[in-house]
């Protein structure tokens, strides 16, 4: 098996910020409610950007910041739940844009741990030689999928982009994987697509009325990204040998501060060890674990053999966790 190492990282929010004081001029809500709940003081909505502009700006600094060039990159994975169409997928328009000629692309639909799966399936392509190197990306425009006057979910989410190059390396830097899928508990978050209509069910039924925002049963997600924070941690220390005090940081998906208290507390450990940027860009789905990630390099928080440990969990409900190695 070839060994693997992420060497790049690169990331992209729109500039429109928005503060919770901003949201309670729009729905019956509060600075005092959101930051005190979530942790989430403000967000980057995107002004008419959408997934494949902001995930071609975070590739194009992942790249750059790996030291390879576009044509070098043999596979491009991309996560998202908000694509800018059916077809073509998003990764392929980011193909075109950043001109990875040389690339296979495709995306994935893995909501939250989008991230996470991505560096999954790319460590397994790059294992068995099938490519050598590949763009993970994460994105979403989640501001075009909410119900802007439901305070349950509108004041969660913001928009984003981050993306990672992995490359096959001498040295390995995926040293534990944790993955898994609940299909059972879909119903607690949901963002519908296109029901089925066409001219042989009913003619007409036209496609104006489509509801597809997201929905969200908030305790049941709440509990289910506990048990999986705790759960992921302990599973991926297991397949090595090291112990949590060998981990530098833990780099959460950034749903909620309250989640993160609650895993802490469970584990054992310090707050502290969690990196969070939440409170100034929400949650970011697909994009959040690698809009962590590259904020800690860009601080350069991240020495060489420093290990770190990624955790997602999110809508289908998928959950996924990855030991790194810097
Ligand atoms: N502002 C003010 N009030 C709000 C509100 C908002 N933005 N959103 C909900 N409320 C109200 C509700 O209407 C409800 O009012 P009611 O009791 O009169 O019906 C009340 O607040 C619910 O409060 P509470 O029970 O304290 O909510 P909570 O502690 O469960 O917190 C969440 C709600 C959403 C913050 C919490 O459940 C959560 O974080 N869940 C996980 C969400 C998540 O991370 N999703 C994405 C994961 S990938």
């Amino acid at each position: 098996m070839n060994k693997v190492r992420i060497i790049g990282t690169g990331s992209y929010v729109p500039e429109k910020i928005v503060t919770n004081e901003e949201l309670s001029c729009i729905v019956d809500t509060s600075d005092e409610w959101i930051s005190s709940r979530t942790g989430i003081r403000e967000r980057r909505i995107s002004e008419g950007e959408d997934t494949s502009h902001m995930a071609s700006k975070a590739a194009l600094k992942a790249i750059e910041n790996a030291g390879v060039k576009a044509e070098d990159i043999d596979l491009i994975i991309l996560a998202t739940a908000t694509p800018d169409s059916f077809i073509p997928s998003t990764a392929c328009i980011v193909q075109d844009n950043i001109k990875a000629i040389n690339a296979t692309c495709f995306d994935i639909s893995a909501a939250c741990s989008g991230f996470v799966y991505g560096i999954d399936i790319a460590t397994q392509f790059i294992r068995t030689g099938s490519v050598k190197t590949a763009l993970v990306i994460g994105a979403e425009t989640l501001s075009k999928v909410l119900n802007w006057k439901d305070r349950n979910t509108c004041v969660l989410f913001g928009d984003g982009a981050s993306a990672a190059v992995l490359k096959e390396s001498d040295v390995e830097g995926i040293l534990s994987i944790y993955r898994g899928s609940d299909g059972s508990k879909g119903k607690f978050l949901t963002c519908n697509a296109v029901p089925v209509k066409n001219p042989y069910i009913d003619s007409k039924e036209t496609m104006g009325d489509i509801d597809n925002a997201i929905t969200m049963d908030g305790k049941e997600i709440f509990k289910f990204g506990v048990k999986i924070i705790v759960q992921g941690v302990e599973e991926l220390l297991k397949d090595t040998t090291y112990s949590l005090k060998d981990i530098k940081y833990i780099v959460p998906h950034q749903a909620n501060f309250r989640i993160i208290e609650s895993a802490a507390k469970r584990l054992g450990v310090s707050e502290e060890k969690f990196y969070l940027n939440l409170d100034k860009f929400g949650n970011t789905s697909a994009a959040s674990v690698g809009i962590a990630l590259d904020d800690m390099v860009q601080k350069n928080l991240l020495q060489s053999g420093d290990k770190i440990l990624l955790i997602g969990f999110g809508g289908g409900l998928t959950y996924g966790g990855l030991i790194v190695e810097w």
